[in-house]
C-alpha cells in the first residue's frame, strides 16, 4: 500500500527512476513557511465557514507549528516518496494529528496551493531586492557626495567626448537602479494576487470565503479566473526580466569599474579586501567581483528565457512543467540579490584618483564642443565652428598640447573672432559649468540632482 495521497487509483508502486524523476522536493522544500502560512489560513477560512469545527483548526495549526519549527530546526525529514514539500508537510501533519490533518486539503488542489506559495515567496523576494537596490542606491550616493566637482572625461565609443562630473557619472548609475526598483515594485503588484479557490482547474463546490483567506494571506486580492490562476507563470517571467534588466545594469557598470581600476585608466582603486590576487603573477590585483557579477548577469538572462520557454504554448489549464519553474526563478532570486549585495559591499572601498581622471580629460580634447560653441555665440554657424576647430584640435595634436594652451594668436590663425575670454571655456571647469540645463552635468545642478536623488530614496 502506498504512503502517497494519491495513492488511491494505483496498484503498482511507483518505479524508482520515475519517483527520483518527478519529485520536486529536493527543490521546493524552500517554499515550507509559504506553504505552512498559505495552510494555516486556508483551514482558518474552513473554520470560519463550517466546513471544519473551531477544534480541528486548532489541531491543524499547533500541527503546522510544530512542523515549521521541526523544519526551521533541521529536524525535519523530507521524503521523495511524498514528492513535494506540499506533501510531505500534509503527510506529516496527519501522522501527527490524525483525522484534522486529513480534512485540510479540502476544496484545494496542489496546483493552487503551489501558484499561492511561490507568489508568497516572490512577494518577500521582491521586497529584498527591492531593498537591496536600495541599499546600493545609498552606497553610491554617499559616494557621489564627495565627487560633484571632480571632473572625468566622458566617453562615447570608449573615446574621450566631454569633461563630466563624477558624481553626475554617479548618479547614472543611480537613474539606472531607480528605474529597476520601479519595475520590481511594478510587477510585485501582479505577483499579489491569491490564486487559493481555484482549486486543480475549475474552483470547488464548497462555497470558500476566498476574500478572507485573501486578507489573512495580505493578497491584494482573489484571483479573477481559476484556469488562469492555477496555470500561467507570467508573473515569474515578469520579475525574471526585471531581474535581468538589474543585472544588465550592474554588469555595465561593473564594466566601468574594471576598465577604471586598469593599468591604462587608473581612475579607481578598489579595496584589497574586495579584490583577489594571482596565483602566478605576484603584481596582480583583480577586480573579481565586477567580474564575476558581470559573469552572473548570464545565468539569469538564461533564466530568464528557461522561464519563457517553459511557458510557451502550454494549453490550459497547470500542466507538471510548470515543476520547472521553480529552479530558475530560486537562482535568478539568489543571484541578484547576492550581486547586489557583494557590489553594494565594495562600493565604499573605492577610492578614486582624481589627478588621472583629470590629466585624461585633458589629454582627449575633450573641451573641442566647447570651442565650437563658443564660436556660435560670435554668429560663426555651427557647421562652419566644426571645421575650424577640427582644424585647430588637429594642430594642438601636432603640437602635443591641450587646446587650452594654445596662444591667443595660434587660436586666432584659426578663428580671427576668436577673444581671450575662449580660455573660459576651454578648461574643464568651464566646460562642465557651461552645462547648467536641467539634467546637465554643472556642478551646480549635480548639487541638486544628488539632493533630489537622495530625497527620493528617503524622503525627506
Ligand atoms: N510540485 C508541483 C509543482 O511544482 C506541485 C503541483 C503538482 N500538481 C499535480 N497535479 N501534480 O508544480
Amino acid at each position: 500500500t502506498s504512503k502517497k495521497p494519491w495513492g488511491g487509483r494505483f496498484t503498482e508502486a511507483t518505479n524508482a527512476l520515475v519517483e527520483a524523476f518527478t519529485e520536486s522536493v529536493s527543490f521546493d522544500a524552500r517554499l515550507y513557511r509559504q506553504d505552512i502560512q498559505g495552510s494555516l489560513a486556508h483551514s482558518k477560512m474552513l473554520a470560519k465557514i463550517g466546513i471544519i469545527t473551531n477544534q480541528e483548526a486548532e489541531q491543524i495549526h499547533a500541527g503546522l507549528h510544530r512542523i515549521r519549527d521541526q523544519i526551521d530546526a533541521g529536524e525535519f525529514e523530507w521524503s521523495t516518496e511524498l514528492e513535494d514539500v506540499h506533501m510531505n508537510i500534509e503527510a506529516r501533519l496527519t501522522e501527527d494529528i490524525g483525522d484534522a490533518g486529513k480534512k485540510l486539503h479540502t476544496g484545494r488542489s496542489r496546483n493552487d496551493q503551489v501558484a499561492t506559495d511561490i507568489r508568497l515567496y516572490m512577494r518577500e523576494a521582491s521586497d529584498d531586492v527591492i531593498d537591496l537596490i536600495r541599499a546600493l542606491q545609498h552606497n553610491l550616493l554617499t559616494l557621489a557626495e564627495n565627487e560633484v566637482d571632480t571632473i572625468l572625461p566622458g566617453f562615447t565609443h570608449l573615446q574621450v567626448a566631454q569633461p563630466i562630473s563624477l558624481a553626475h557619472h554617479l548618479l547614472a548609475w543611480n537613474e539606472m537602479l531607480e528605474r529597476d526598483a520601479e519595475r520590481i515594485t511594478d510587477c510585485r503588484k501582479r505577483i499579489n494576487v491569491m490564486p487559493l479557490g481555484s482549486a486543480a482547474l475549475a474552483g470547488t463546490s464548497f462555497d470558500l470565503d476566498r476574500d478572507f483567506t485573501c486578507e489573512l494571506l495580505g493578497f491584494d486580492r482573489p484571483s479573477r479566473n481559476s484556469l488562469d490562476a492555477v496555470s500561467d507563470r507570467d508573473f515569474m517571467i515578469e520579475f525574471a526580466s526585471a531581474a535581468s534588466l538589474v543585472m544588465m545594469h550592474l554588469s555595465r557598470m561593473c564594466e566601468e569599474i574594471i576598465l577604471w581600476a586598469s593599468e591604462s585608466y587608473k581612475f579607481i582603486d578598489i579595496g584589497d579586501a574586495f579584490c583577489t590576487g594571482s596565483s602566478i603573477m605576484p603584481q596582480k590585483k583583480n577586480p573579481d567581483i565586477a567580474e564575476i557579477v558581470r559573469g552572473k548577469s548570464a545565468r539569469v538572462f538564461g533564466n530568464l528565457h528557461a522561464l519563457l520557454v517553459l511557458m510557451k504554448s502550454q494549453p490550459l489549464a497547470y500542466n507538471r512543467d510548470n515543476q520547472e519553474d521553480k529552479e530558475p526563478i530560486f537562482d535568478t532570486i539568489d543571484t541578484v540579490a547576492r550581486s547586489l549585495q557583494v557590489f553594494a559591499a565594495m562600493i565604499p572601498s573605492i577610492t578614486f584618483r582624481r589627478d588621472r581622471m583629470e590629466q585624461a580629460a585633458l589629454k582627449g580634447y575633450a573641451t573641442a564642443t566647447d570651442l565650437a560653441e563658443y564660436l556660435v555665440r560670435l554668429q560663426v554657424p555651427f557647421r562652419d565652428a566644426h571645421e575650424i576647430v577640427g582644424g585647430t584640435v588637429h594642430y594642438a595634436i601636432e603640437q602635443n598640447k591641450p587646446l587650452s594652451d594654445l596662444t591667443l594668436a595660434e587660436l586666432q590663425s584659426f578663428g580671427s573672432m576668436i577673444q581671450d575670454d575662449v580660455y573660459d571655456v576651454l578648461t574643464l571647469e568651464g566646460s562642465v559649468n557651461a552645462r547648467s540645463h536641467f539634467g546637465g552635468t554643472a556642478p551646480a545642478r549635480v548639487r541638486e540632482a544628488l539632493q533630489a536623488a537622495q530625497d527620493r530614496l528617503t524622503p525627506p
